[in-house]
């Protein structure tokens, strides 16, 4: 059956206190509301609404970026759950598309691919509505689902509208709704705003099914799940919440982590198996590791491939494009961007990387930097297998050094070195017999003489 998503995101999150829209701030290295687009994405969505308002043209941008088939529309003015549901009827064939729609919010991102598989079971075993609950421990004003005897879900009242008796229940409304989606923009017609908010609420279309003679439910899952983010301490949370998950779930997948808590995810990381990572690493958007590899303390990757048996760090930056191969060997305080390292090569101390291809087995000497920017381009370094890069080298980009060639220790290099060459480009040494003790004798001499004249 045809699955949508309609994502809510229009929302000011005037707690966060922002000139960012709210489902823009980033959780885990990406926005909120990509992690929102990632669960719609696992669950093989054939269509996906987001449906933006404050700072519509910012979260357009950011669609466009990570989930390029998803469609945005906008809501002109914030009336309510049911009025942002509404604004993205247009974009659903008019309200007519096929198969069923599930509504999430941009700003609630951990609820899991396997929570809305079971609202499917609900929706095939004949319930037309189907809503997400759960038990809340602090209910405070959360809508609260109000079950008829048998169990089955009869209406949602929002806190605000809700009598004593209904305030003490504590299973309450995710937000999250599962509807034929026909039916669902049928049911929106009758929703109108009459309640304690003036808001049109999404949450009144159980009630208008229920009217109908329609089966609704309600399936619960964990509160870990529904947290929504409203702002920085509920963001920080967050935060808090899916780097110990990751760090389970890396722990589980066969990673060492030395000291667990220190180590920082992205929402992408991809680990092998038997990686060994130390204390203070962190991995920032789009890095895969593969198995056997070793991160030693305080490392910062980002943007970057480790491959099979490579030791990194400790302290080393891989930034955007580093490619380390096998058995490569990055050293403390070496900075790699945009970069092949090749099998077995090694940058063991002190380094800039940036815009090269360094050959299989080559060694790169302490303190060597290719100089890859003229201050307008960007420019590429080569190095061929098995190089010698002499400590302190200087690369100035666009230039090669040839397999097997070397170069001296503090040359500056700016034409190509053809393979096994020597290039020197240094000024020659010149040892001075005797000249210091000569030349301290004469300094010496001097300041006698001004002392006795004064
Ligand atoms: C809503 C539910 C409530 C539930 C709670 C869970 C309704 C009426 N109430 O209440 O039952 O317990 O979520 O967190 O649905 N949004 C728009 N346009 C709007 C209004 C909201 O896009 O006009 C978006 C918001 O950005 C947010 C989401 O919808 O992502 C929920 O809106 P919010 O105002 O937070 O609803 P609650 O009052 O929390
Ligand atoms: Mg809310």
């Amino acid at each position: 059956m045809p699955l949508s998503f309609i994502i809510l995101a229009a929302g000011q999150g005037t707690r966060m206190g922002s000139e960012r829209p709210k489902v823009l701030h980033p959780l885990a290295g990406a926005p909120l509301l990509v992690h929102t687009l990632k669960t719609a994405a696992a669950m093989a969505a054939d269509k996906t609404v987001v449906v933006a308002g404050h700072g519509a043209d910012l979260v357009r941008q950011t669609v466009a970026a990570h989930a390029p088939d998803t469609e945005v529309v906008v809501q002109a003015r914030q009336l309510g759950t049911a009025d942002a549901v509404k604004a993205a009827r247009p974009a659903l064939a008019n309200g007519s598309a096929a198969g069923d729609s599930i509504v999430l919010y941009g700003d609630t991102p951990f609820i899991r691919p396997e929570t809305l598989a079971k609202m499917q079971t609900e929706r095939s075993n004949g319930a037309a509505v189907v809503v997400l609950g759960f038990r809340a421990r602090d209910p405070g004003r959360y809508g609260r689902l109000i079950l008829d005897q048998g169990g089955a879900l009869q209406k949602i009242v929002e806190a605000k509208d809700a009598t004593p008796q209904q305030l003490a229940l504590d299973f309450c409304n995710s937000g999250v709704i599962c509807a034929p989606t026909a039916l669902l923009f049928e049911l929106l017609q009758n929703v109108d705003n009459k309640n304690a908010s003036g808001e049109y609420y999404l949450t009144d279309i159980v009630a208008l099914a229920r009217a109908r003679n329609l089966a609704c439910a309600a399936v619960a899952c964990d509160e870990s799940e529904t947290q929504g983010i409203n702002s920085r301490a509920e963001l920080a949370r967050a935060e808090a919440v899916f780097q110990d998950r990751a760090r389970q779930s890396a722990l589980a997948n066969g990673v060492t982590l030395s000291a667990p808590e220190t180590v920082f995810f992205a929402h992408d990381t991809v680990i092998g198996r038997d990686v060994e990572i130390g204390p203070n690493v962190v991995f920032g958007p789009g890095v895969t590791v593969e198995s056997g590899v070793t991160l030693r303390p305080f490392c910062h990757l980002e943007g970057c491939h480790v491959s099979q048996g490579a030791i990194i760090g400790p302290f080393a930056r891989l930034r955007p494009g580093a490619e380390i191969a096998d058995n490569a060997h990055i050293g403390n305080f070496v900075e790699i961007k945009n970069a092949l390292v090749g099998q077995a090569a090694k940058v063991n101390h002190l380094s800039y990387v940036g815009d090269a291809t360094i050959g299989a087995g080559a060694n790169i000497g302490a303190g060597t930097i290719t100089c890859n920017y003229d201050g307008v381009m960007k420019h590429p370094t080569v190095i061929g297998a098995g190089a010698f890069i002499g400590s302190n080298t200087a690369l100035v980009a666009p230039v090669s050094v040839g397999a097997g060639a070397m170069t001296g220790s503090g040359s500056v290099i700016t034409r190509d070195v053809p393979d096994d060459a020597l290039a020197l480009s240094r000024v020659a040494q010149d040892n001075k017999e005797g000249f210091v003790a000569r030349y301290m004798a004469r300094l010496r001499t001097i300041r006698e003489r001004r002392k006795n004249k004064s």
